[in-house]
């Protein structure tokens, strides 16, 4: 009899090692592991030490050696340049080890870091897979992202190589990339020695330095590289996330334990079978694309969709099922505003009734809190599950879900599942003490952390240590308030730091409040995050002035808005700044952040008993009241 998820649930928390020893025989190794998990002299957790492996090999090759060569890997489909073309794993073999080799011939070696900036094409995907083929360090920078953003991941990876394309493509608009590399390049303390550029036909990018390198000449020249032998716990990438400070955290994955959580993801908790065609409709910028474009189902076998497009205005709210139908996608997976952008436009859903969508088994959404009308909406006007799962760019893979591959359980809209296996789950006061259920407080995982979770922050233990392990010792911190039911369903009700998520992607407001600060009219100021019909939450900032200002508080909005597009990038979506006289403030002088959310949101307000002085918040409730609520409502 085949287990279901509630015993396999309980095997993996009695005995992970066993549990994770025998779901490590899914994928290849060089050679076996000695120990399943170990510990450092500092008390770290290790997966899998002494198994050697190599994570390109298991995304490409070993399909190949098996007799696969010719199945579809990758599907680009890119409706902003009209492009639709497959890989199979045989070609990608070829594309990926001679851009590995071409990476060796620029001096790239194992345990360097080669920065990616680079837009959806396939050839992000050859150069992801390039660097694990040579045990170079991939960090993928989005694209949203401007120079001084870029810049900050430069300093912080220090970087061997860049590799970049001339430009992104935005819906109609071309966006050239090579400006905004020179830019952070110039910006940056750190001298990268290679700069290897592809060009778009859109746009002609300039390669006026010695350092800059056509990507086309170098591959030409290429002798394809093999795959090298690799640790299990030798850093496969950083990719850098938001904290509460302006400076992004470098979380740091291994090859071993990450390469057995992918193909176990894959497997029990999207169902996927080895030729199954798996869609994440996101960005390979961000760790859903790491792990969910790129690197689970490459190493299940299946065939994954690469998407340059939206899913409205490309060219309309029938994207999407366009793609399905078209692709015959398996499973997909997206985040929950691109079905609120998509219901907003097709409400009665005919464009999706349009298409044959019988391929499509189960749908997926994370990234950001689903509120139960969109995923009602879904649900009904498709009718497969529709599955709401929630993880971190720290885990990697997801933490509660509904793992259909094993079990699908009854879905309760709201709630984003039960704990996978391998995370045990625990909602907290503010004394530590348990929450009994329907109770909110804090998100806890206990350690050690599964395999495929962050091993460390790129050269920062220190900061490891302190932003996830000191609060709790014993616990993983999350970032998330939670509460959970009866019958084991955790609720996500969203971070209780200052980190914001709009549109699915995850913000620092620090670092735009580090844009906002550099204008010289500013004084002060907080960036908060309030709810948003569309994009779940969008940033606006409170603003006060140096005295003698000579701007109009709407002169200053605009070049408050225009310095943060320029500095951190569109994605920060900043449309308001108030301005105000005071910030509310502990009587210790640091701005309660907590209090102005509340205020937005019309939620209750935290116990604020430190306030320095509480008309503060009066005089703040009726800006927001004037500024904030009176025009949402003559919209
Ligand atoms: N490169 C450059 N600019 C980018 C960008 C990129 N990769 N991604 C977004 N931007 C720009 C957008 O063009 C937009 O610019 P604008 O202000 O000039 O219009 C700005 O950043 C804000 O982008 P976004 O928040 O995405 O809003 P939008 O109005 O352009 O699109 C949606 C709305 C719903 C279509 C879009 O947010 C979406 O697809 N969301 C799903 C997000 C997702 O998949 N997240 C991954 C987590 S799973
Ligand atoms: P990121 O690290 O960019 O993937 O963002 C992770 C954060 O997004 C989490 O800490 C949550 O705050 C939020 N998030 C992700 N998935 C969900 C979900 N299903 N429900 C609620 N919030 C989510």
């Amino acid at each position: 009899m085949t287990q279901g998820y509630d015993s396999l649930y309980a095997a993996s928390l009695d005995d992970p090692e066993t549990f994770w020893k025998e779901q490590s025989k899914h994928i290849d190794w060089f050679t076996s592991p000695d120990e399943i998990l170990s510990y450092s002299q500092e008390g770290n957790w290790k997966w899998f030490e002494g198994g050697t492996l190599n994570t390109s090999y298991l995304a490409i090759d070993r399909h190949i050696d098996r007799g696969r060569g010719g199945e579809t890997a990758i599907i680009y489909d890119s409706p902003v340049t009209d492009t639709k073309r497959r890989y199979s794993y045989r070609e990608l073999k070829y594309e990926v080890s001679r851009l590995a080799g071409a990476l060796r011939a620029l001096g790239v070696k194992r345990g360097d870091r080669v920065i990616l900036y680079l837009p959806m094409i396939p050839e992000t995907i050859f150069a992801m897979l390039a660097c694990a083929r040579i045990g170079a360090i991939h960090s993928v920078v989005f694209g949203g992202f401007a120079a001084h953003e870029l810049q900050k991941r430069i300093d912080d990876a220090k970087p061997k190589a860049l590799l970049t394309a001339s430009c992104g493509i935005e819906v109609n608009r071309v966006i050239p990339y090579k400006p905004i590399v020179d830019r952070a390049l110039e910006l940056a303390s750190h001298e990268v020695d290679s700069v290897v550029v592809l060009q778009r036909h859109q746009v002609k990018a300039d390669l006026n330095q010695s350092r800059d390198h056509d990507w086309q000449h170098v591959i030409a020249k290429s002798m394809p590289a093999e795959c090298l032998p690799l640790q299990a716990t030798d850093p496969l990438y950083i990719i850098y996330t938001s904290g509460t400070t302006g400076k992004p955290k470098g979380v740091l994955r291994d090859n071993g334990g990450h390469a057995v959580a992918m193909e176990f993801s894959m497997r029990t908790i999207y169902d996927m079978s080895p030729g199954d065609v798996f869609w994440a409709a996101s960005d390979v910028g961000w760790v859903v694309g790491h792990s969910y474009i790129v690197y689970a189902p490459l190493i299940r076998g299946c065939t994954t969709v690469l998407y340059e497009g939206k899913p409205v205005k490309t060219p309309d709210a029938g994207a999407f099922w366009r793609v399905v139908e078209e692709h015959h996608v398996n499973a997909l997976f997206t985040a929950p505003t691109a079905i609120r952008a998509m219901r907003k436009e097709d409400p009665e859903a005919a464009l999706m009734k349009r298409y044959d969508l019988s391929s499509l088994r189960n749908m997926f959404l994370a990234g950001e809190r689903c509120d139960v009308s969109t995923l009602e909406w879904l649900s009904c006007n498709l009718g497969v599950p529709v599955i709401d799962h929630w993880w971190q760019t720290e885990s990697g893979w997801p933490m509660l879900a509904n793992m259909t591959g094993i079990e699908l359980l009854p879905i309760k809209p709201g709630s984003a599942g039960k704990p996978v296996c391998g995370y045990e789950m625990k909602v907290v006061d503010e004394y530590g003490a348990e929450c009994p259920p329907k109770v909110e407080g804090t998100l806890l995982v206990r350690c050690p952390l599964p395999p495929g979770t962050l091993i460390d922050l790129w050269q920062d233990s220190e900061r490891f240590q302190k932003s996830y392990f000191d609060s709790y010792p014993g616990y993983y911190l999350t970032g998330d308030g939670a509460y959970r039911d009866e019958n084991g369903y955790f609720y996500i009700v969203g971070r209780i730091d200052d980190v914001i998520n709009v549109a699915g992607h995850r913000l620092s407001t620090a670092s735009l409040e580090e844009a906002i600060s550099s204008n010289p009219s500013v004084a002060e100021c907080a960036v908060i995050g309030i709810d948003d019909a569309l994009k779940g939450q969008v940033p606006i900032a409170l603003v006060v002035t140096k005295t003698g200002l000579t701007a109009g508080p709407d002169e200053l909005e605009k070049e408050l808005v225009a310095k943060v597009r320029e500095a951190f990038g569109a994605v920060a979506s900043l449309k308001h700044v108030l301005i105000t006289e005071h910030l509310p403030k502990t009587r210790s002088g640091k701005v309660l952040r907590s209090a102005l959310r509340a205020i937005a949101n019309g939620k209750e307000l935290p116990s604020v008993a430190t306030i320095d002085d509480p008309h503060v918040l009066d005089e703040i409730r009726a800006l927001f009241e004037r500024e904030l609520f009176e025009a949402k409502a003559v919209k």
